[in-house]
């Protein structure tokens, strides 16, 4: 590939070297991977951070006497080290891994959730929320007679805050909201979010799937008590996700599952509980996966989460000014960068998603077409879905062609079909 244009805060050229899958074709052409709020791909050192694991250090980690184990545990344990710094939390034992961003939402639901939230209390959530973190508050609504208030979203596909203070009242328990849509980018101002929170007594969770991999992210700034996301979108391997908890919370929280590794002492009678985070760590963890997510975790902050924030809002510039040349597209989110994240979400009226979708496939381009596991967004924007490209630290200005010349390819296709 020839030299990129852009004028980026870091070797996007010397960035792909370092991404096997990037030198694949499909379809005969070259890859041009743009599904990156889905998943992102793998750098050679998490690849090989999963293969040293298994080659020299196999082994369960926190009971084992023997080397092996030591090394593993210690490894395990330097993960949730560097987890905790990147995310600017006071303490290691403030992390909890999971499976996913999805079970660690659906953890706080579980083990505090059922706690604390009772009947005729309330839970706020908005209209731009993931399924992940709309339906595990649903069911506990269900479950416990609570009810959950949304707060709206404007056209422009911001959140509506006028009127915070009457969604958010004395009944409000807990209140739940992404930090940048999945489905539209729009970066959501926490600020007046949490304080209405926290002024009311509830607590705070944020989703921070598609914030966390992109853009700095304090949690002490942010002023949090929950904050939930995922390390494959993040280059790291699938089947890690993290819990940040205020460290107080996990402590009075019970257990999510139960088993080996989370207990202290078991009796016939009953048990006790290990300490914090491990008392929410059932059974064998994802070892392999939660080692290779550290040097995920080092891969990024050599970058620097800044240089990755410019480097998508010049890719989501560009790509937003080239799409507005196009006839007829409608583009969904703010259009000002500094608001939305490295994600441009579009439509044809006439064509469906899933054919460009399908016509980009065949150039090579991969991208994400459909209601991106937020439909009640789409029905308040009365569509089925979306075509949605996202952006990451690998891709080039000349990628962002690649889907401009397959969007036009699509559009002509299907303009001819039906003329
Ligand atoms: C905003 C948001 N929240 C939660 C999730 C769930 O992440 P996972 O599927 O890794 O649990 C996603 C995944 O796309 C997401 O984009």
């Amino acid at each position: 590939m020839k030299p990129s244009k852009a004028k980026t805060v870091f070797d996007v050229q010397a960035i792909r070297r370092d991404f096997p899958i990037l030198g694949r074709q499909v379809h005969g052409k070259p890859l041009v991977y743009l599904d990156n709020a889905a998943t992102t791909q793998k750098p050679r050192a998490v690849i090989d951070a999963l293969v040293h694991y298994y080659e020299h250090q196999n082994a369960n980690i926190h009971r084992a006497i023997h080397t092996l184990g030591e090394e593993a545990t210690a490894a395990y344990e330097e993960t949730r080290a560097k987890v905790s710094q990147f995310i600017n939390a006071s303490r290691p034992e403030s992390i909890v891994f999971t499976r996913s961003a999805t079970e660690a939402l659906n953890l706080i639901a579980y083990a505090w959730g059922r706690a604390n939230v009772k009947k005729g209390d309330e839970i706020v959530l908005t209209q731009m929320e993931h399924h992940s973190n709309m339906v595990p508050w649903q069911r506990l609504a269900q479950e416990v007679g609570a009810t959950i208030k949304y707060i709206g979203v404007s056209d422009e596909g911001t959140l509506d805050l006028d009127g915070l203070d009457d969604i958010i009242t004395e009944k409000t328990k807990l209140v739940s909201v992404t930090q940048v849509s999945n489905a539209f980018g729009t970066i959501n101002v926490l600020d007046k979010i949490i304080a209405a929170a926290h002024r009311r007594g509830a607590l705070a969770v944020v989703d921070g799937a598609q914030s966390v991999p992109h853009m700095p992210v304090d949690v002490q700034a942010i002023d949090c008590d929950f904050l939930a996301f995922s390390a494959h979108k993040m280059l790291g391997p699938t089947g890690v996700g993290v819990l940040y908890a205020r460290y107080e919370l996990l402590e009075e929280m019970e257990p999510f599952q139960s088993g080996g590794e989370m207990i202290s002492r078991v009796r016939l009678e009953g048990a006790s509980w290990n300490d914090v985070p491990w008392k929410f760590e059932a059974g064998t963890p994802n070892i392999a996966d939660v080692i290779a997510f550290g040097a995920a975790l080092d891969y990024l902050s050599a970058l620097g989460m800044d240089n990755v924030r410019a480097h998508e809002q010049e890719l989501t510039a560009y790509a937003l000014r080239r799409l507005r040349q196009l006839e007829d597209i409608i583009i969904y989110g703010p259009q000002d960068t500094s608001r939305r994240g490295g994600v441009a979400s579009f439509n044809y009226p006439d064509i469906h998603a899933h054919d460009v979708g399908t016509i980009l496939d065949r150039e090579g381009v991969a991208i994400r077409a459909g209601h991106h596991c937020a439909q009640p967004l789409m029905r308040r924007f009365d569509m089925a879905g979306t075509a949605r490209a996202s952006f990451y630290i690998y891709n080039t200005l000349e990628e962002v062609d690649a889907l401009i010349e397959g969007v036009e390819k699509a559009r002509a296709f299907f303009s001819h079909a039906s003329g």
